[in-house]
């Protein structure tokens, strides 16, 4: 079975949800804490065993590129400065990963950017991340669903269980349980897919999250589906032309995920890594303890 050792980060949206902020600067750059949004995917990559990054950018985004490479004018300043500490985190970035890019030229949907790296990809198994969403677990949810797909050589998406009000905003899959390491609980066989159903129309409440281990299949089918939701090429679409001929995986990862691309869930997570900061984790709570609320 092939290995996975690349991951996509389609990373080209237009960020509208976070205007006027992400006017001049991409929404995968915000800062959680002191990292950005993208960092703590690429991070999760990396702990999961993927060392090979393909950023799918789109116009406005060199502050991505930026951010990976090397900044010789800045580490200058804090060699001279003495600034070890800072130094280190700075080159930790730039040292940890090799990153390739290609352009979406248009925002045509998530289905169509992870078309976008079919040639970087070329024909082996690979991840899909999506950096809005920030997973916070022991074992990184991409390991988690490595996990899966050594075991079963197919493709496997991250799921979660949504509320009956949020579901039409996500990709919602008609799956059954299958037993796996001894327990039914998490692991499931997908029957079907829909992106963005209506509350009543979905088939479950299981919402698909922007994770994803995709065998190259994937790609011939994202060329031969048509736009679907919102006008777009959906991968939910390109995933569901896949399952005719051959099976995927849904795994319920253990972990807590943040929607870092809405505005609550963006500081709900800001929070709630601050509060877990050695640094910093301390003092925010008293603070936090002051105010009356
Ligand atoms: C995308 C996918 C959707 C998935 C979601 C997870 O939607 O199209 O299937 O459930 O990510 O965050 P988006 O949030 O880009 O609209």
């Amino acid at each position: 079975m092939a290995k996975v050792r690349k991951a996509v980060f389609p990373a080209a949206g237009l960020g509208t949800r976070f205007l006027p902020a992400t006017k001049a600067q991409p929404k995968e750059m915000l800062p959680l804490v002191d990292k950005p949004l993208i960092q703590y995917g690429v991070e999760e990559a990396m702990q999961s065993g993927v060392r090979n990054i393909l950023i799918v950018t789109g116009r406005g985004k060199t502050a991505i590129e930026d951010h990976f490479d090397v900044s010789f004018e800045l580490e200058h300043l804090l060699e001279t400065r003495h600034k070890k500490d800072l130094l280190a985190t700075v080159r930790a970035v730039s040292d940890m990963i090799d990153v390739s890019y290609v352009r979406q030229k248009e925002a045509l949907g998530l289905g169509h950017a992870v078309l976008r790296a079919r040639e970087l990809v070329g024909d082996e198994p690979f991840a899909v991340i999506l950096s809005d969403d920030v997973i916070d677990a022991e074992v990184p949810c991409l390991r988690q669903l490595l996990d899966v797909y050594e075991f079963y050589n197919a493709s496997v998406v991250a799921l979660m269980e949504v509320p009956n009000e949020s579901i039409s905003a996500y990709g919602v899959v008609d799956a059954e349980p299958v037993a796996h390491n001894g327990g039914r609980d998490r692991l499931y066989r997908i029957r079907n897919m829909v992106e963005k159903p209506k509350a009543s129309e979905a088939p479950s409440n299981l919402a698909i999250i922007g994770r994803y281990v995709l065998t190259p299949e994937i790609f011939s089918s994202l060329e031969a589906i048509e736009p679907g939701s919102g006008g777009e090429i959906q991968l939910t679409d390109g995933l569901k032309h896949v399952l005719r001929s051959r099976p995927i995986y849904g795994y319920k990862f253990e972990g807590k995920r943040y929607d870092a691309g809405d505005k609550l869930g963006f500081l709900k997570a800001t929070v709630e890594f601050a509060l877990k900061r050695y640094d910093l984790g301390q003092e925010f709570r008293e603070y936090l303890k002051t105010l009356s609320i």
